[in-house]
């Protein structure tokens, strides 16, 4: 595609930066809030915050100085020792998840292969011997990440296309179909299951809570490890710090990312006891995970989140936002056929490609996120003011209402 705003960026891109993202059609050069510009000075309104990852916007005053003062005091020291951001944040997230261990890395694929690596290390000590209970149940139109593991974990060809062998022992049930998962977990040779609780990439898909329940409660007979990706889904998106929380079940392992930095890459798992001890001096580690400045990142965004009641304000919004997404179903019910999803990860589904109406979005000022074939996704972040979400339906009925479907 063409760039719609060519300048010298664009240029270096073209000559010299990898094709996997394509040509990105815009050099974003600010941000604050919930507003980005561009290298011409044309302003959006950015519901796609980076793939749901700023959770406080952009450049949110208290997360900048938090960065700021870190950066100045100490940025790294690996995790040959201590550094008192990290202890700090592994503390709250255990506020929030329950006693247990964490362990810190630098994306949300990273994260996934701790769990891929704790489920392993759970079908070791279940079994008694290395590579008999090594199985994986997922859910198909999964998304778990680009690493081997993640790829291995994310049963859709176009992501595993061209990379196999990849990983053995996965299988892929259909979500929200629990006979199927019933049948797909055996107790001797399944170590785990892993899945998003709303899927994201593969189009905005929610884990039902009674399908979740039952599979906890499955999980549990077999001695199966429950692992939960809220790497998307996480950290307050959904109007609960984690949306497995509708459910109401109680996962073995989460996987976090995007989300709990707000913007700066960080990544953790959490483990439940007596699981969190599966991990212990040198089965796992790297050099980055939980440096003094990226948890410094993430201790700011659960701050801000707390001191603004981040989650109690996304919940109070839902309701007008979600009214007049839905009110695009009844303007456009040919084009538009449902608003999906919970809280802040909202897919638009359509009977149409998105992507054309991404572009006419962007062209509009509003920055959105095609996903799954047919679903447009909405992602603002949980700091969009009442009027910054009603502006996102209006363009959205503007571009919409004009649309013609071929
Ligand atoms: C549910 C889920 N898991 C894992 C990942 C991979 O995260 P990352 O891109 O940070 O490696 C993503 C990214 O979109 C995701 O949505």
């Amino acid at each position: 595609m063409a760039a719609e705003s060519p300048d010298s960026t664009a240029e270096l891109y073209a000559q010299h930066v990898a094709r996997n993202y394509g040509a990105p059609p815009l050099t974003l050069v600010r941000g604050q809030g919930s507003k980005v510009w561009d290298a011409a000075g044309k302003c959006y309104l950015d519901f796609s915050s980076g793939i749901a990852v700023n959770a406080l916007g952009h450049c949110h005053p208290v997360w900048v100085k938090r960065v700021q003062e870190q950066a100045a005091k100490l940025v790294h020291v690996s995790n040959l020792y201590r550094n008192e951001p990290q202890g700090q944040l592994a503390a709250s997230l255990a506020k929030r998840c329950g006693p247990g261990r964490v362990i810190f890395c630098n994306s949300g694929a990273e994260a996934n292969e701790g769990l891929l690596k704790l489920a392993r290390l759970h079908g070791l000590k279940k079994s008694g011997v290395e590579g008999v209970c090594i199985g994986v149940v997922v859910a198909e139109r999964a998304f778990h990440g680009r690493t081997f593991g993640g790829m291995s974990a994310t049963p859709q060809e176009k992501i595993q296309k061209g990379f196999r062998p990849l990983l053995s022992g996965f299988s892929a049930a259909p979500l929200n179909d629990i006979s199927a998962w019933d049948k797909a977990i055996d107790a001797k040779t399944t170590a785990a299951v892993l899945l998003e609780t709303i899927q994201g990439e593969g189009g905005v898909f929610p884990a039902d809570p009674q399908f979740l329940r039952d599979l906890q409660k499955i999980c549990r007979d077999r001695n199966v490890l429950l692992l939960i990706d809220e790497i998307q889904c996480g950290i307050g998106r959904t109007g609960k710090f984690f949306a497995f929380e509708y459910a109401g079940i109680k996962p073995d392992a989460i996987a976090m990312a995007k989300g709990l930095g707000g913007g700066f890459p960080i990544g953790a798992i959490w483990m439940a006891p007596p699981h969190d001890e599966l991990f212990q001096a040198g089965s796992h580690g790297t050099t980055f995970g939980g440096g003094a400045l990226a948890a410094s990142a993430a201790l700011a965004v659960l701050e801000v989140m707390e001191d603004e009641k981040l989650i109690e304000r996304v919940n109070h919004q839902v309701p007008v936002w979600h009214a007049a997404l839905r009110a695009l179903v009844s303007m456009r019910p040919d084009l538009v056929k449902e608003i999906r999803g919970t809280g802040y990860m909202i897919g638009v589904i359509l009977s149409v490609d998105p992507v054309p109406l991404v572009t006419a979005l962007r062209q509009a000022g509003l920055l959105t996120v095609p996903a799954g074939g047919v679903a447009l996704r909405l992602l603002p972040p949980l700091t969009a003011s009442a009027e910054e979400l009603a502006e996102s339906a209006e363009i959205l009925g503007h571009v919409l209402r004009e649309w013609k479907v071929a």
